[in-house]
């Protein structure tokens, strides 16, 4: 099955494929191993930053090597800020293109995403491009930073229609109280928004939850629940990742063969995506 299949399931059965950001070779083991694990697909992201540090063609390889044993991970080339840096990650073989132009007009976002959804679909035809529409605030950090949102930055369902019939985009991320990062107020999700998005966008459109850290257990389950079909999760993974690490480091001061110390911090980083799984309910939906 390809990304889009997973996503007709996932919209039919009301569940969710989570989407790991991932920077290096731990996270991606831990993400390849838990879904492994869990017979679940996954998204295993690359912001624009995470993807110059990884490769392009590194990036892609690792995960060429990975399918090998569990074909069910798809590669996207998460928050792309311009067109030609789309075509980049589409040529050099990435699954699925998230298109940002969110801080763009509404005319030149259309026409941006859509030019990048041409490309995309010119070159694979099995390729998902996302778009995302409204303004998306902060950043994947732990911070004691006080995030306002305004009903202003929210995704407005009207345009939401507009934007997907203009763009033939395969999903689309919105924001509905959602926030980049762990920061100092919880995310308050605004269900109305989400339903109401929910029920003009045409159903073979995925909605696409970012900013998954921190928001509550129960807030993700009913935003799934009411059509989220696909959640990013990045800080949580970072915290564990630096935390585990810096104390394995401080436990072992003689150690520096550092895989060792690292086995440790992916086993734990791999029960946290485990734990996701479960609540996107997405674990066993590969048969
Ligand atoms: O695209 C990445 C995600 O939206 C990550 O957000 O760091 O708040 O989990 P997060
Ligand atoms: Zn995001």
């Amino acid at each position: 099955m390809n990304l889009k299949d997973f996503f007709n399931q996932a919209n039919k059965e009301h569940w969710a494929i989570g989407h790991f950001n991932v920077s290096n070779l731990e996270l991606l083991k831990a993400v390849v191993e838990a879904a492994k694990e869990g017979g679940s697909p996954v998204m295993i992201g690359t912001s624009e930053g995470e993807r110059e540090w990884l490769g392009l063609k590194s990036a892609v390889g690792l995960v060429k090597a990975y399918k090998e044993d569990w074909p069910n991970i798809f590669l996207n080339a998460d928050h792309t800020k311009s067109a030609e840096v789309a075509f980049d990650a589409v040529d050099a073989g990435y699954d699925s293109i998230h298109f940002d132009g969110s801080t763009l007009s509404l005319k030149e976002n259309i026409d941006e995403t859509r030019r990048a959804v041409r490309y995309a679909k010119s070159k694979n035809k099995d390729i998902s491009v996302e778009g995302e529409l409204g303004y998306l605030k902060g950043d994947s950090q732990l911070t004691n930073k006080k995030i306002a949102i305004t009903p202003d930055d929210y995704t407005k369902p009207e345009e939401a229609l507009k934007f997907v019939n203009e763009t033939g985009v395969d999903r689309l991320a919105i924001v509905i109280g959602n926030i980049h990062g762990i920061n100092s107020d919880e995310p308050e999700l605004d269900f109305e928004i989400l339903e109401a998005i929910r029920k003009i966008v045409p159903k073979h459109v995925s909605l696409v939850l970012h900013a998954g850290s921190g928001i509550p257990d129960v807030d993700i389950k009913k935003a799934i629940s009411l059509g989220i079909s696909n959640v990013h999760i990045s800080t949580e993974l970072r915290v564990l990742f630096r935390d585990g690490l810096e104390k394995q480091l401080k436990d072992n001061p003689k150690e520096y063969a550092l895989y060792r110390l690292e086995k440790e911090v992916v086993g734990s980083i791999k029960e946290l995506i485990r734990e996701k799984m479960r609540l996107f309910g997405c674990i066993g939906k590969v048969h």
